[in-house]
């Protein structure tokens, strides 16, 4: 059974941040300074997050689908999350941020994934914030992958196939370790999901925002806390019975 959280406060947040482009567009800039003005509000996340106990954060930087867009924003993005990564990662490490990376590294410059790599190794010990950055990630892509690895033990004989749990699949998954999502957000006022985090979303309350995201701001965030702190969470059981299980 999934464990709830605090009936308050999520343990888990996943935010989809959408809508760079048309504030780029908005102001008659590039795309990537949109891109560019979205690390004003990551910074804002981190912040309220760890000060507030959230467990883990998970921010959608970059999707699979992602990849078929213009080769120059392409680029300019794997440029910024270097850029980014340098600044930022010293302060993200003395705040006892535990960083890590998901998504299909093979197709990311090496020298980016050459950065991922050090930047998970300088924090893997930290107790703080998880803070997960999904870059060239999808939800199917995590599904497979994930197939994949389960899929070899058993043709070694390792495994047996009808020992393939739910827990033992959510193991190979690139979120193994981290609780499930509370709360999803997107911004940028589109209702959808754009395969983002398909299995770690089953009980996650949903929150979509029509602010685009360089201007997600404290406000905003806490208006996301506060939709969270009101629903009543039931995980498929009536609320009595899904009461009387927690006691
Ligand atoms: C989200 O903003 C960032 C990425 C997908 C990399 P968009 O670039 O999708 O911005 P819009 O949705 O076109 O406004
Ligand atoms: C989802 O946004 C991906 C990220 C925010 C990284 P998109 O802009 O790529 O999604 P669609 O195209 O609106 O579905
Ligand atoms: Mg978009």
């Amino acid at each position: 059974m999934v464990a709830p959280a605090s009936k308050l406060t999520p343990r888990h947040i996943a935010i989809t941040m959408d809508g760079n482009g048309r504030w780029a567009a908005a102001r008659g800039l590039a795309r990537s300074a949109g891109h560019r003005a979205g690390l004003t509000p990551v910074r804002m996340c981190i912040e309220e997050c760890a000060r507030r106990g959230v467990e883990a954060l998970t921010l959608f930087a970059f999707s699979s689908e992602n990849w078929g867009r213009p080769a120059q924003e392409v680029g300019s993005l794997m440029g910024l999350f270097l850029e980014a990564l340098e600044r930022e990662l010293e302060e993200l490490h003395a705040k006892g941020v535990r960083l890590r990376f998901i998504g299909e590294r093979r197709d990311l410059p090496v020298r980016l994934q050459a950065r991922f790599a050090a930047a998970e190794a300088r924090t893997a010990g930290n107790g703080g914030l998880k803070l997960q950055v999904a870059v060239s990630y999808g939800g199917r892509w995590d599904i497979i992958q994930a197939t994949q690895k389960l899929a070899k033990e058993c043709s070694s004989g390792a495994l047996r196939p009808e020992d393939i749990s739910e827990a033992r699949f959510a193991a190979q998954l690139a979120l193994a370790g981290v609780p499930p999502a509370d709360l999803l957000i997107r911004t940028g006022g589109e209702y959808r999901v754009s395969n983002f985090l398909l299995w770690d979303i089953a009980y996650a309350e949903l929150y979509f925002s029509a602010r685009l995201w360089p201007d997600f701001a404290v406000a905003d965030l806490e208006e996301a806390l506060a939709f969270f702190a009101t629903r009543e969470r039931r995980f498929g059981h009536t609320v009595a019975r899904h009461s009387a299980a927690k006691a």
